[in-house]
């Protein structure tokens, strides 16, 4: 008995150490640790980005006239936003200003620059406040890719800064999308726009043109893929590499990664093509609930069972304790 109970008590122990020690040890070793900004989207990260690297470079005794080009121009771009978000945006002036936006956003599913601009319907819900300000004012700075232009006016969506140049009209097409009134957006729905643009889902059955639609004949399916393929090459080089399938991304990655990640690429990826995407905290939860749904689609019915099969074991190993005590107690 006493034995037993001391077996038990070393591998419950090295249990223990590997759960709460190595494991959590090594996965801070393998990914670095990313603050956070709570999805707040006021430049903090952009400035501070900028900074290490003007420090970096002094470190190894570089030029650093160019980085402190920077990081003004960065200090300078999110204090006009901020500047915009104080204005009180006129929803109703904002709404003929929104035509603008539609020239492009208008689901013809025309590839422009590299992808397909994606449906607005549901903006003002799936994209922080700020963020929208930013990119209207200049999409390759709020989505933190500016490093990639030369001048970021080239940005598939650049031209915008010269259709709306009046801070006013900014604050009152973001004013509009904001009251904008639109039924609740589903959880595939929000991944399609904010995602699938570049990231095709296979167990989702979606591509960078959509879903998948059901095909009569062989002939049909054959030229769908034709296009997508196509589609693809476009992302390919206005990416530089085709952006990963997300299907199973959910189980590759932890939480807290997707999240600083999608709040900034950069804070994970140095130097990634991978634009930030601006979404608010409820808009980011809708979209990792839909790549859990694509990539662990047996995790409710898991979390049901669970519990039954522990009851089991725990029954069972009573049970097995009861008649070992009763097959030894004849021996001795
Ligand atoms: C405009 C294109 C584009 C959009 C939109 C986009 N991504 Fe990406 N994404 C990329 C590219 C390109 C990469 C590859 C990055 C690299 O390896 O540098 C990538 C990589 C990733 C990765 C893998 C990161 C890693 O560590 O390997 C994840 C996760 C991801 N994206 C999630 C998302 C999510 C979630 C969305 C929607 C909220 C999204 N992406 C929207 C282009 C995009
Ligand atoms: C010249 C064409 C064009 C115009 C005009 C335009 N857009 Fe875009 N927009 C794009 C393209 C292309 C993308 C995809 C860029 C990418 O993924 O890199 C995009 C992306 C977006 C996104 C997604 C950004 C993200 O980070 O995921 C939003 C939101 C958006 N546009 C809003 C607007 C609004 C609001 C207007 C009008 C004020 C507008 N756009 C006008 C071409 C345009």
């Amino acid at each position: 008995m006493n034995k037993e109970l001391k077996i038990l008590g070393i591998v419950v122990f090295f249990t223990l150490v590997t759960y709460i020690g190595v494991e959590p040890y090594a996965h801070s070793q393998m990914h670095k640790h990313v603050e956070g900004h709570n999805f707040v989207y006021d430049g903090t990260a952009d400035i501070e980005e900028a900074k290490e690297k003007i420090a970096k470079l002094k470190e190894e005794k570089s030029d650093t006239t160019k980085a402190e080009a920077k990081l003004k121009e960065k200090e300078a771009f999110w204090a006009s936003v901020k500047k915009i978000a104080a204005l009180k945006g006129d929803a109703k002036a904002g709404e003929a200003t929104f035509q603008t936006c539609l020239g492009c956003h208008n689901g013809s599913g025309v590839n422009m620059g590299g992808v397909i601009p994606p449906s607005l319907d549901h903006a003002g819900t799936l994209y922080d406040k700020n963020y929208l300000i930013a990119l209207i004012k200049n999409p390759a700075m709020a989505s933190n890719v500016d490093h990639k232009y030369k001048n970021t006016a080239l940005h598939p969506m650049g031209s915008i800064s010269s259709m709306i140049t009046k801070d006013q009209d900014v604050a009152n097409v973001v004013a509009y999308l904001k009251e904008k009134k639109v039924g609740e957006e589903s959880a595939q729905q929000a991944f399609i726009d904010a995602c699938s643009r570049c990231h095709a889902n296979r167990y989702g059955k979606l591509t960078q043109l959509g879903v998948i639609p059901k095909f009569k004949t062989k002939e049909d399916e054959l030229s769908y893929k034709l296009k997508v393929a196509q589609e693809q090459d476009k992302v390919k080089k206005y990416m530089g590499k085709l952006p990963p399938d997300l299907s199973e991304i959910i189980r590759a990655r932890s939480e807290e990664y997707l999240e600083t990640f999608v709040e900034n690429p950069q804070s994970q990826l140095p130097g990634t093509s991978m634009p930030r995407t601006g979404l608010t905290k409820d808009s980011f939860e809708k979209v990792t609930e839909y790549l859990a749904s694509t990539g662990d689609a047996k995790k409710p019915n898991r979390d049901a069972l669970g519990w039954k099969v522990l009851l089991y074991f725990v029954g069972f190993s009573i049970l097995a304790y009861l008649w070992k005590k009763q097959v030894w107690s004849k021996l001795h």
